[in-house]
This record gives C-alpha cells, sequence and structure tokens, in this order.
C-alpha cells in the first residue's frame, strides 16, 4: 500500500534520516517508535510532501509520489494528523470537520455520519469551539477530520501524547474498530509502548534516522526496548 525506499533526509546540511525503508501493507497498523528526536515525524513529513528527500522513493498502491504536493497527496488517500493535532480553536467542531468536505461529494458527506460513529463524544459537541475541547477530544477531532478525506493509509503522530489514560484506551479502541470495520491501513508514530502492543500488528523501531529493528509486533522483545526504546 505505502512503501519508502531508502529515504535520505537532511536538514541545513546535517543528515537527519539515513535509508528509511518502511512498508505498510493493505489493511495493516504499523507502530513506528523510538526515542526522541530520532527522526520519526520527518519519516512521516517526507511522506506527506512536506519535506523533500534527498534520495529514495515514496510510493502510495505502486505509484511514486515524490512529484506531489501535500495536498495532492492527500487527495490521493493519504489521511495526516500531525503531532500536537493542529485543529482550528476558532471554529466549531462541525465546522473542523466540514473543512475537509469543502471539495467533496454528496457520497462523502453521508461519510460524516460513519465518521461520528466511530467519535461519539463529537456528536455531542458539534457547536462547542474546537479550542474548549479537552486534549483527547482534540485528539479525536484530529483524526475525525483524517478520516473523512477517505484515507487509504491513515498517519498518526504520536496521538496519545498528553492525553489522559482512559481516553487513551479510547483511541485505542477506535484504531481496532477501524482496522476492523475498514479497509484503512494506519501508520502510527508512537513512543507509548503499551499502546503500540494493544494495537498494532507491526513494529518498526528507528534510531538516529535509520530503522534499527522491524517485525510482527509479537516478536518486539525485551533486549530492543531496553535498547531502544525505554530512557
Ligand atoms: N525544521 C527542522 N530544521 C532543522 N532540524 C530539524 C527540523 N525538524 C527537526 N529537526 C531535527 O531533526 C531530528 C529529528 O526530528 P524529528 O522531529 O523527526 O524527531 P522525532 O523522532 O519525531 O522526535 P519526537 O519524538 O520528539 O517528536 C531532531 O534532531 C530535530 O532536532
Ligand atoms: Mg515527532
Amino acid at each position: 500500500m505505502l512503501q519508502l525506499n531508502d529515504i535520505t533526509v537532511s536538514y541545513d546540511g546535517s543528515r537527519i534520516l539515513r535509508g528509511v525503508n518502511l512498508t505498510i501493507e493493505k489493511n495493516s497498523l504499523v507502530c513506528l517508535m523510538g526515542r526522541n528526536g530520532v527522526g520519526k515525524t520527518t519519516t512521516l513529513k517526507t511522506i506527506m510532501g512536506v519535506v523533500r528527500p534527498d534520495g529514495g522513493e515514496v510510493t502510495l498502491d505502486g505509484e511514486p509520489i515524490a512529484g506531489f504536493k501535500p495536498e495532492v497527496r492527500a487527495r490521493k488517500g493519504l489521511g495526516y494528523v500531525p503531532q500536537g493535532r493542529d485543529i482550528f480553536p476558532n471554529l466549531t467542531v462541525r465546522e473542523n470537520l466540514e473543512i475537509s468536505l469543502v471539495a467533496n461529494t454528496r457520497a462523502e458527506r453521508s461519510n460524516l455520519v460513519k465518521v461520528l460513529d466511530l467519535f461519539p463524544v463529537l456528536k455531542e459537541m458539534l457547536h462547542r469551539k474546537g479550542g474548549v475541547l479537552s486534549g483527547g477530544q482534540q485528539q479525536q477531532l484530529a483524526i475525525a477530520r483524517a478520516m473523512l478525506t477517505n484515507p487509504k493509509v491513515l498517519i498518526l503522530d504520536e496521538p496519545t501524547e498528553g492525553i489522559q489514560p482512559n481516553i487513551i484506551d479510547l483511541i485505542g479502541e477506535t484504531l481496532l474498530r477501524i482496522k476492523k470495520e475498514t479497509a484503512i491501513s494506519i501508520l502510527l508514530v508512537e513512543q507509548y509502548l503499551d499502546f503500540c502492543l494493544q494495537v498494532a500488528d507491526v513494529f518498526y523501531v528507528m534510531d538516529r534516522g535509520a530503522i534499527v529493528a522491524n517485525g510482527p509486533i509479537d516478536k518486539l522483545g525485551d533486549d530492543i526496548v531496553r535498547t531502544y526504546l525505554t530512557v
């Protein structure tokens, strides 16, 4: 579905990603893990076309997407929820959601009903301003907004960051439902190990700009956790 081949990225001449290879199969949930500053967000920004790689290739459904701007990538099926959520605080929940629908068809409007079914809490808050929602509710709003674009791949950057444990569980259940009820693949960047263990099919571990381990989630051993994940 989505593939990164030997991606290298530099900021101001210093190498940040050093040949990243990553594959996301259809309908699977891949968790990209690693400590602070190893290059996880840079990897996602490269997928979305916000950052230009020096080398390597990103393909979606077998098609190279190097030439496409971020908005074209979004239309082609990449739904992105950036780190820190990025909702519009002065727009209502409904308006935040409708922004995704602006250029869309009636068929996609019926999608709003389905998406709200995944996030019942938002249904009760359609007229509230985004800025007054709790962190967890804002995260759900950001995910719902990305879901409305009908993505093939949903890309989430640390959705549990700064969120209460009970809401983390709720977000985990929602991701499992998306996996079960839709054909959407999910790429999740996450530092919270238990969350990854709960939702992921496949893990990738990154350290200093390169993938240092990957495999099915049940093969994520204590040695890898100790070496690359715990602080
Ligand atoms: N715009 C930028 N210009 C220069 N350096 C940057 C820029 N953005 C990130 N970096 C550096 O690139 C490295 C990787 O950053 P990145 O944000 O990809 O890490 P991360 O794994 O997402 O970290 P975190 O877990 O803290 O979110 C870091 O050393 C960071 O300081
Ligand atoms: Mg990051």
